[in-house]
């Protein structure tokens, strides 16, 4: 089983990609799942039901959340009826939306759940340690291949969560700071761990957003409005192989991009 992973997809840069690019690319490298962020989706924050179908036609099979998930008007109202989106986990319980998937690949059910860290970051959320627990005994009878992805500003409380769920889980995947790191791995126990995918969007910007903008935050302290940025364009995450008929069974890490300019 190879299943892709995507960083943090952004706007419409990052959707037109998918849209013209990934089916080709799940067929190339044999992917049989692929999970991709969409908390940026829509206009560089936050998804609707549109946007999640568009980028679901384009090839991702389910799709998760972080901080910016409740900043597109009207999503509460339709997160429900979307059954391949999932909301971070330890928000309130009271919060509309999945705290979980379970999709069946090829026979095996696969699980996903995010968590959001808690060092600067918005939203109050449960401990992302105590909620992962609580979700892997809850899910771990009912799955054969399980993923967490963390979606935090640190890099620290990211491996702290790689470390706490080292072989209890397949994958453990960051997000959030949209620019990949080069750590990904298998942990002794088994589980592939990459603190952060990167994103998919443009990348001759601030995180997505256009320079000169954010640049300009930066100088006078001034508020205006930061739009997505259009250039270089590219996705990025990583591949994991995973051996259902072992236990655990996370054979490989692979950390991908592809460009633009590459296709
Ligand atoms: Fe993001
Ligand atoms: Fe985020």
């Amino acid at each position: 089983m190879k299943i892709l992973v995507l960083g943090d997809i952004v706007g419409r840069p990052g959707r037109n990609f998918l849209t013209r690019h990934l089916i080709d690319f799940k067929e190339r490298e044999n992917i049989n799942f692929c999970v991709a962020n969409g908390e940026n989706a829509a206009g560089g924050a936050g998804l609707t039901a549109k946007t999640a179908d568009e980028i679901r036609k384009a090839g991702v099979d389910a799709i998760t959340l972080g901080d910016h998930v409740w900043d597109q008007k009207n999503f509460e109202n339709e997160i429900n009826h979307l059954e391949y989106v999932c909301r971070p986990a330890n928000l309130p319980t009271s919060n509309p939306g999945r705290d979980r998937l379970k999709v069946e690949v090829n026979g095996l059910n696969v699980g996903i759940f995010t968590v959001m860290g808690r060092s600067f970051m918005g939203p109050k959320v449960d401990c992302p340690f105590a909620t992962a627990d609580r979700l892997i005994s809850e899910m771990s009878k009912d799955v054969g291949i399980l993923i967490c992805e963390i979606h935090a500003e640190t890099t620290s409380e990211k491996e702290a969560i790689g470390w706490h769920l080292d072989g209890r889980t397949n994958l453990v995947f960051g997000t959030h700071t949209h620019v990949p790191t080069a750590d990904g791995r298998l942990l002794p126990k088994g589980t592939a761990y990459q603190t952060d995918l990167g994103m998919t969007g443009p990348r001759e910007s601030v995180l997505g957003r256009n320079i000169e903008a954010c640049v300009g935050r930066f100088l006078d302290g001034m508020p205006r409005k930061c739009p997505v940025a259009e250039s270089d364009i590219g996705m990025q995450g990583c591949v994991v192989e995973i051996d259902s008929d072992k236990s655990l069974g996370t054979i490989s890490h692979k950390r991908i991009e592809l460009r633009e300019d590459e296709v």
